[in-house]
């Protein structure tokens, strides 16, 4: 029988680093702490979504977040799940979460670490009382400047600066999926034993594709760039790019991000017409950066279609952005599409 290597083996082995490398570890203890606090967070969370009807978690709140989306019930659950599995470990400076205005800081009865943990706690909302794919997406930093006091400005860094990112896709399987800077690695949950199992290393996109996801009926807001590659995609074989194309649209960006991690292609969500002072429907800090990295660290591209999300210095922790990730060839032609109109 092959060996079953769990999350808390695989994180304590990453602690501990190979003996190659001189058993140099690449994640602090820390860090390991964290990432294991954030499992067991998507573990109480999927139990709750498992549930449905009759765990009485389905439905509106009589609450809406501060982008003005009426809250779901699962989403203040979730949300409130992560903090209070976190808070009190000592790994963490502060939290930021879609379902919070400002930034949540550790209670002072709690000691406080270095790190900085942002999350989406319910991703795919409109997803939940159909009964369809839903997931929870993070991202962490490390809080730069010195001493004891935290800021949202301490949040503001680049998605390049990330020390882990992942998701947990609540779906027929519930899998996490993770980086911390060397690849991807994907865990699912063994639900008798209550424990993710490593079920995938060393995840790789496919550079090419011929499949895209995207939410068709906003085309006419779309700008000129986007409509052209969809266009050629919808073109098929006789088309400009001699190829048929399929489309995917689940509208939980975790399950179609999933899905390109598993078999390729492109997900988009670009800016459109309907607002056109909003970058795009996305958030930057706790949805495009981690799943932009995860992206990159599978060999795939994400992009605004003008500039690698990554690169972003954000200057709001709810700021929106433009996203185009996945198959990398297919990244840069959306982007050279862009280049090229604004020529
Ligand atoms: P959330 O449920 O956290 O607000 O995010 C939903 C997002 C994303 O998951 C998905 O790709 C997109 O919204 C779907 O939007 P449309 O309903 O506009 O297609
Ligand atoms: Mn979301
Ligand atoms: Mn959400």
């Amino acid at each position: 029988m092959t060996q079953r290597i769990s999350l808390t083996r695989y994180l304590i082995e990453k602690q501990r680093g190979s003996r190659d490398a001189g058993g140099e570890g690449t994640i602090p203890p820390q860090l390991r702490l964290l990432l294991e606090v954030v499992a067991r967070a998507c573990k109480s969370i999927s139990l709750a979504v498992t549930k449905g009807a009759l765990g009485g978690v389905l439905g509106a709140a009589e609450s809406e977040n501060v982008q003005g989306e009426i809250q779901k019930k699962l989403d203040i659950i979730a949300n409130e799940v992560l903090i209070e599995a976190n808070e009190w470990g000592g790994h963490l400076a502060a939290m930021a979460s879609e379902e919070m205005e400002g930034i949540y800081l550790v209670p002072n009865r709690y000691p406080q670490g270095e790190y900085l943990l942002m999350f989406d706690p319910l991703d795919g909302s409109s997803n939940i009382d159909v009964n369809v794919s839903i997931g929870t997406i993070f991202s962490v930093m490390v809080k730069k400047t010195e001493g004891p006091g935290v800021s949202e400005q301490d949040f503001l860094q680049p998605g390049t600066q990330q020390v882990a990112a992942g998701y947990c896709v609540y779906g027929p399987q519930t899998t996490l999926v993770l980086t911390v800077g060397e690849g991807v690695a994907m865990f699912t949950l063994d639900r008798e034993q209550g424990s993710f199992v490593l079920t995938q290393e060393n995840v790789r996109i496919p550079e090419d594709t011929q499949e895209f996801a995207i939410n068709m009926s906003n085309m006419r807001h779309w700008a000129p760039p986007v409509t052209r590659y969809i266009e050629e995609c919808l073109a098929g074989k006789t088309g400009p790019r001699g190829k048929d194309f399929n489309m995917r649209w689940i509208a939980s960006m975790v399950a179609d991000v999933h899905r390109i991690l598993t078999r390729g292609g492109v997900f988009m969500y670009p800016w459109d017409q309907r607002e056109p002072g909003k970058p795009g429907k996305l958030r930057l800090m706790y949805e495009a950066n981690p799943m932009g990295w995860l992206v990159e660290q599978a060999g795939g591209a994400a992009s605004t279609g003008t500039e690698r999300i990554l690169d972003i210095q954000p200057s709001q922790l709810h700021q929106r952005v433009s996203v185009v990730l996945g198959s990398k060839n297919e990244v840069e032609r959306v982007a050279r599409y862009h280049a090229e109109h604004q020529k």
